[in-house]
């Protein structure tokens, strides 16, 4: 019977019946604090999620921020879930349609690209996969940012799990444009995977110059090197 209804109505049934269990950051609660520490030191003028799923993450950020976040979904039916459940935060600015797409739109609001932005690039699980197109147009259009992807493979602790849906779309450095390496600095978690809970991903975090040394001076993150 639910399965007849549009997806935005199933979307919104969907949402209105089930209980938000999830805590945002796949409920892990080192990354949750990772995160803490660099959403209270960045001070970001602006949140960009891609892919919002059910809104937990991006309720997140509203509860530990005071900025505005904007986040993209593709799927109608996740959008409508996530629109219903996070009606009532006027922060929280949710888009339809595809993250490249969205992320071409927000480029041309001179407004926004002159703020300090977070990006959290977590738009996986279908056969395109959005992300060197997200970083290319992040690098092409906005000078003051840092990056963090979510599902990222952390090369040198194997706990930590990732997404890998076959050759070229492996979540790992490789697929962070070569051309855009040398101007980015990197970081991973640092608690082992054996300190995490919950489903472990891993997470990469990216900065351009300007923010290196604030970044290096964060006591949950580690450099990591960007060369592959
Ligand atoms: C891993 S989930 C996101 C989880 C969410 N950020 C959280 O922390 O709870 C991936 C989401 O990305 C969406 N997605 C996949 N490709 C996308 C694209 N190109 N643009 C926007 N959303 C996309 C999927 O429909 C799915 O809801």
């Amino acid at each position: 019977m639910a399965s007849a209804l549009p997806p935005r109505l199933r979307g919104r049934v969907g949402a209105a019946l089930s209980p938000r269990e999830s805590m945002g950051f796949n409920d892990q609660e080192r990354r949750t604090e990772m995160m803490l520490e660099l959403v209270a030191s960045f001070e970001p003028e602006v949140i960009i999620e891609t892919g919002t799923y059910q809104g937990a993450t991006t309720e997140w950020f509203a509860d530990n921020s005071n900025t505005q976040i904007v986040t993209v979904e593709s799927s109608e039916w996740f959008f409508s879930y996530a629109q219903y459940r996070l009606s009532q935060i006027p922060q929280i600015e949710l888009i339809f349609g595809n993250s490249v797409s969205a992320l071409q739109e927000l480029s041309s609001n001179l407004d926004i690209v002159a703020r300090k932005t977070l990006f959290y690039l977590d738009a996986h699980w279908n056969e395109y996969l959005p992300l060197a197109d997200e970083i290319d147009l992040i690098m092409a259009n906005w000078s003051d940012f840092i990056i963090v992807i979510d599902d990222f493979e952390v090369d040198d602790d194997a706990g930590y799990t990732f997404d890998d849906y076959g050759p070229g779309k492996r979540l790992d450095k490789t697929l962070i444009p070569a051309k855009h390496r040398d101007q980015l600095f990197a970081y991973y978690p640092k608690a082992k995977s054996s300190e995490e809970t919950s489903h472990k991903r891993g997470v990469i975090v990216l900065t351009p110059k300007r923010h290196k040394d604030l970044l290096d001076g964060l006591s949950l993150l580690r450099p990591t090197p960007l060369s592959v």
